[in-house]
């Protein structure tokens, strides 16, 4: 497995494995690895001539310096694991490598058609914008056939296939379920930072959502949105910042159960979790 860390390198190998004829698989991740990662990865292994996987943690999506700051980084731990997985290629440039000076000061701009008012966009302002810089570099480096994509960041997804659609990516994006720890917490990152009685706590995220569920075949979407709300809230240790029963397409809010998805921020502790549900209608 070759790690690269500049974009010169970097285009010169995917050249090369396009002259060959190769499909290259892309995963894009901010590393500090774990198996929702690796459950991309090994789909992506499998599904193309070639795996390549960006680690960068892209200053230009987070709102929150501090959040910048505490992002967990291991390269060594996150290469030997890749190495293992099939990954044949990783790329991880420094932020000076992957911006100039301007771009880190200015902001992009995109045109979400309205994706970004809601949730994610709306109580991280900037995100979305950093996410679709970042992510449209690294399509034009790596130059995928395919791109994978977990179900976890839900409307992430959402604004990378419009970004594809709107600038003319020659792209699949493939979804990939949601991993959770046994507990039924989503695997994430972030999850590195809370103690165990914290993780214990954080369960009870997915357990009220999945419980959830039984609740559509008698209550309205307005009432079992306000039911996760206060139950989420009940817990010690557990803020919500938002619940939202959205149409899984177009990400407004659901006004029937039919193709509607609930996605939840929390804060457990001062550590910001997100998860999501898809409703059966
Ligand atoms: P990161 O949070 O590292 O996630 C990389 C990919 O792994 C994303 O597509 C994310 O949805 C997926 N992922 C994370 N946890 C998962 C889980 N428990 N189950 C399934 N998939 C999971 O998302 C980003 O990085 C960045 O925004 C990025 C796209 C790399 C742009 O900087």
């Amino acid at each position: 497995m070759k790690i690269l860390t500049t974009k010169k390198e970097l285009l010169a190998d995917v050249s090369a494995l396009k002259a060959l004829g190769k499909t290259i698989g892309f995963v894009p991740t901010m590393g500090a690895l774990h198996e929702g990662h690796f459950s991309l990865v090994r789909r992506c292994a499998n599904e193309n001539d070639v795996c390549v996987v960006s680690i960068f943690v892209n200053p230009t999506q987070f709102n929150n310096p501090e959040d910048l700051e505490k992002y967990p980084r291991d390269l060594k731990r996150d290469t030997e694991a890749l190495a293992e997985m099939g990954c044949n290629l990783v790329f991880a440039p420094s932020p000076e490598e992957m911006y100039s000076p301007e771009e880190m000061s200015q902001t992009f701009e995109f045109d979400f058609g309205g994706l970004d008012h809601v949730m994610e966009g709306l109580h991280r302002p900037g995100h979305f914008n950093g996410v679709v810089q970042v992510v449209s570099k690294l399509f034009d480096l790596v130059q995928p056939y395919r791109a994978y994509f977990g179900e976890k960041d839900f409307q992430q997804i959402a604004v990378i296939k419009r970004m594809v659609k709107l600038m003319n990516y020659d792209v699949i994006i493939v979804s990939c379920p949601i991993v959770r720890e046994t507990s039924g917490l989503a695997r994430s990152s972030r999850n590195e930072r809370l103690s165990p009685a914290e993780r214990a706590t954080a369960a009870n995220i997915a357990r009220i959502l999945f419980e959830s569920r039984q609740l559509t075949a008698s209550q309205s979407v307005c009432q079992v949105q306000s039911w996760v709300i206060e139950q989420i809230n009940r817990v010690d240790g557990l803020r919500v910042e938002y619940y939202e029963i959205v149409d899984c397409d177009t990400l407004q809010p659901a006004t029937e159960w039919k193709n509607a998805i609930g996605c939840v921020t929390v804060y457990c502790g001062d550590v910001r979790l997100i998860d999501n549900i898809k409703y059966i209608g």
